[in-house]
């Protein structure tokens, strides 16, 4: 169903909002937006100059592909098939035209549109053979990624801007996820004009990409939709995991493995799969460095007090050492809406390194997306 959004045309929110759209329809510096999963750096998808200024903002390399972000189908059918959207405009009754051999999205993909949309849910779907899309947003794929976010603010700065929006996370390359707008400028600012501040983030981790292009049907990225959830939509029981899952033997810290750094504060990052027992207070000085203070992620079970950040001075070996404990637990929710900030907190305390407290990947919601990208974090940074 079509979205509709009312703005009182005449406040200050409206008329940032205009402007913040016209940029992203002129200019060739990407504009900062919320969405209920992370911010994003959001360029005209059409554009090549444009989708250059994210990865040129961003400093990332260039073979990543981009989620191209709609208002509403509609949008989404029009600018897969531009015949149709001239049909339309001579037919009052616009998508009655619609037929379902026409349709450019696959059937597949019906019944998670359906439940899952406006929400943090990527579908990948073929690339027109005269894509709409510049180049630079598929890295040269023949499909490309199509979301239609949860947030308002979202869904009227792309129908004000009027053209699909290629958006990545709003982060430097490397850097956790930002959900907050703090956390953009943080990051960004000098190299950005516009961030749209919508207060923090409702879910907190990256959307679900999904492939239903392929048979079985694929997760390519855990995220704010679950495993569970997807399984029970019709055509998606038998859905595999499509990416790579290296949770390690249970207790151990995660082993190095150097790849591309991504999700990554500038401490090390140690991750504690969940059912280790919190004996880390034994292992606390090997990863004590020069700063002599440590970062403490609780989630579950390691349980230590407190709603926000906390510090505990104590002496290990005759030095004294600063612990700065956050804990995000015991809801799962809570836990994705908090993980990035956690990161980028205790980051700002210089501390020598993050330990932090995994979670059971089977558990419900967020936990896949959640472990996911903690295990990237730490992959990068124990070594
Ligand atoms: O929640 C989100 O999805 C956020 C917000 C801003 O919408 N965006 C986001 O974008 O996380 P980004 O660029 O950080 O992640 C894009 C993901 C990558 O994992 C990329 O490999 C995958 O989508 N992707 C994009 N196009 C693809 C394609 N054609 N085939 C397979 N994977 C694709
Ligand atoms: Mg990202």
């Amino acid at each position: 169903d079509d979205f509709t959004l009312q703005l009182d045309g005449n406040s200050q929110d409206a008329s940032n909002l205009l402007l913040a759209g016209e940029r992203l329809r002129l200019s060739d510096v990407p504009v900062a937006f919320p969405t209920e999963t992370v911010y994003g750096l959001g360029a005209d998808a059409t554009r090549s100059n444009a989708v250059l200024g994210i990865y040129k903002a961003k400093q990332r390399p260039a073979d990543n592909p981009l989620i191209v972000h709609f208002a509403s189908l509609q949008q989404l059918r029009d600018t897969l098939r531009p015949s149709t959207a001239a049909q339309n405009a001579h037919h009052s009754d616009g998508g009655s035209v619609h037929t379902d051999d026409s349709d450019p999205i696959p059937e597949i993909y019906k019944p998670l549109i359906h439940r899952f949309w406006p929400g943090p849910l990527t579908i990948i779907l073929p690339n027109p053979a005269h894509s709409p899309f510049a180049p630079e947003v598929t890295a040269g794929l023949s499909t490309f990624g199509a979301r239609i976010p949860g947030n308002v603010l979202a869904l009227a700065l792309i129908k004000l801007a009027g053209v699909p929006v290629a958006a990545p996370s709003a982060n430097a390359s490397t850097k956790p996820s930002p959900t907050a707008a703090e956390h953009v400028a943080f990051d960004l600012s000098g190299r950005i004009e516009s961030i749209i501040d919508g207060g923090p983030c409702s879910v907190g981790v990256e959307s679900t990409v999904v492939d239903g292009l392929s048979n079985p049907p694929l997760v390519l990225r855990p995220g704010g939709v679950s495993i569970d959830e997807l399984r029970s939509c019709p055509g998606w029981e038998e859905v595999e995991i499509g990416y790579k899952n290296a949770a390690e033997s249970g207790t151990q810290p995660k082993a190095p493995g150097m790849k591309y750094r991504h999700y990554s504060p500038k401490a090390p990052v140690v991750l504690f799969e969940a059912g280790s027992e919190p004996t880390y207070a034994k292992t606390l000085q090997q990863y004590i460095g020069p700063n002599g203070k440590l970062g403490i992620i609780c989630t579950r079970r390691w349980n230590i007090e407190s709603d926000t950040i906390s510090t505990v001075s104590l002496t290990l070996d005759g030095s004294l050492v600063q612990l700065f404990v956050i804990t995000l637990g015991p809801d799962m929710g809570n836990i994705a809406r908090g993980v990035f900030a956690a990161l980028r907190e205790l980051d700002r305390n210089d501390v020598d390194a993050i330990l932090v407290e995994g979670v059971d990947d089977g558990e419900e919601l967020t936990a896949a997306a959640v472990m996911n990208r903690l295990r990237k974090a730490a992959e990068v940074n124990a070594g």
